[in-house]
């Protein structure tokens, strides 16, 4: 267990500090690892400067302050082809800051994502052979589980750039306009190998069922289907919806792959806890509160997780105690009750 916290009161006496060999033990296990990189940067950093060595601390952060911010760069990113004008308004580049050590995935999502990979890599062969290698995946489940998170670290796991289309922007567009737009974007994803991710895919199925005077905007996005259904991405087009039952049929076909992201049984959400806290020191035993926490989204636990180190940080203790989680849960459940009724979210 790390203290993450130790750096906190008692600096002057000692008794705060963390083994030398301890401190830098974690921070080559943080490689990678961007914000946890940083945590333990800075607490040596604290350490220096407790110990009165100003001008060591001093050096070290400002090393620290011009090493970039993200964490690593997709393995072997492909140059990237400029974006077309005019779709740099719908697409967006995400530079990934997770990898798949940051999600908790089902044994049977493991799999699918395990067996995407294998023949990502094997895609060469496979073509040979006349085959095709899947590559339009269709990510259904309730808020906070995990599509955007996956999909951000599939592409950096496949070391492509991942670029987000903004679906409500794209179709509120001048409608006249949209059409050409989204010939764009095909044209520009069939040429630059990514992950293709459309977000809140919802707003496909939403402008589909809206009725009659709507008949422009059902055209374009009858247009948009149209050229999911004929490109041959170099890459993957991924969509990610928050109604899974309320897809037509005409929309689920379309897709090579569709996976559901589902809210987290009881042992899901200790997997997530012992991760959330694992360099996070704690006096309370996560597994006494599983029973409070079923039903609530990987986001929502996110949510009470941080809540409930931040408590601590501010009381400036060593150790995150049971109350301040029991205080974020509380929380929680009160945000819910209230918007619950608004949002699914
Ligand atoms: N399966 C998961 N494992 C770990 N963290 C998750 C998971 N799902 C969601 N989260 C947390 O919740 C946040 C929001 O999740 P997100 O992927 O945006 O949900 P969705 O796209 O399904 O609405 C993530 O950034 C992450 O902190
Ligand atoms: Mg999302």
């Amino acid at each position: 267990m790390i203290p993450l916290l130790s750096n906190f009161g008692d600096r002057f006496s000692g008794k705060g500090e963390m083994a030398r060999g301890e401190l830098m033990k974690k921070l080559l296990a943080s490689y990678g690892r961007d914000d946890e990189f940083r945590a333990v940067a800075e607490q040596i950093i604290t350490e220096e400067e407790a110990k009165n060595n100003k001008v060591l601390a001093r050096s070290l952060r400002r090393s620290l302050e011009v090493a970039p911010p993200k964490a690593s760069r997709p393995k072997a990113l492909a140059s990237l082809i400029p974006f077309p004008e005019a779709a740099g308004d719908f697409i967006e580049l995400v530079e990934p800051s997770h990898n798949k050590q940051d999600i908790i995935l089902s044994a049977e999502n493991t799999r699918i994502f395990q067996g995407l990979l294998d023949e990502f890599r094997r895609g060469e062969e496979i073509r040979r052979r006349g085959l095709s290698v899947r590559s339009k995946m269709l990510f259904c489940g309730p808020p906070g589980c995990g599509k955007t998170l996956c999909a951000e670290i599939f592409a950096a796991e496949l070391g492509l750039p991942l670029y987000v289309v903004k679906l409500d922007r794209l179709i509120s567009s001048y409608l006249g306009e949209t059409a050409t737009n989204i010939r764009k974007i095909f044209e520009f994803a069939r040429k630059q190998p990514s992950v293709l991710f459309f977000d809140e895919f919802d707003a496909i199925a939403r402008a589909r069922d809206e009725d009659g005077e709507h008949n422009e905007l059902r055209r374009v996005v009858n247009s948009l289907l149209i050229f999911i259904d004929r490109i041959q991405p170099k890459g993957y087009l991924v969509a990610a919806t928050n109604l899974d039952h309320a897809l037509d049929a005409a929309i689920w076909r379309r897709f090579d792959e569709v996976v559901w992201f589902d809210r987290p049984d009881q042992r899901m959400v200790a997997r997530f806890l012992k991760m959330k806290f694992k360099n996070v020191a704690i006096a309370f035993d996560p597994a006494d509160h599983l029973d409070e926490l079923q039903g609530h989204s990987y986001a929502e636990l996110d949510r009470i997780c941080v809540q409930a180190i931040k408590a601590a940080i501010i009381d400036r203790r060593k150790e995150v105690s049971g109350s301040d989680f029991k205080h974020a849960v509380a929380d929680e459940q009160r945000r819910q009750r209230r918007t619950r009724r608004v949002t699914s979210a």
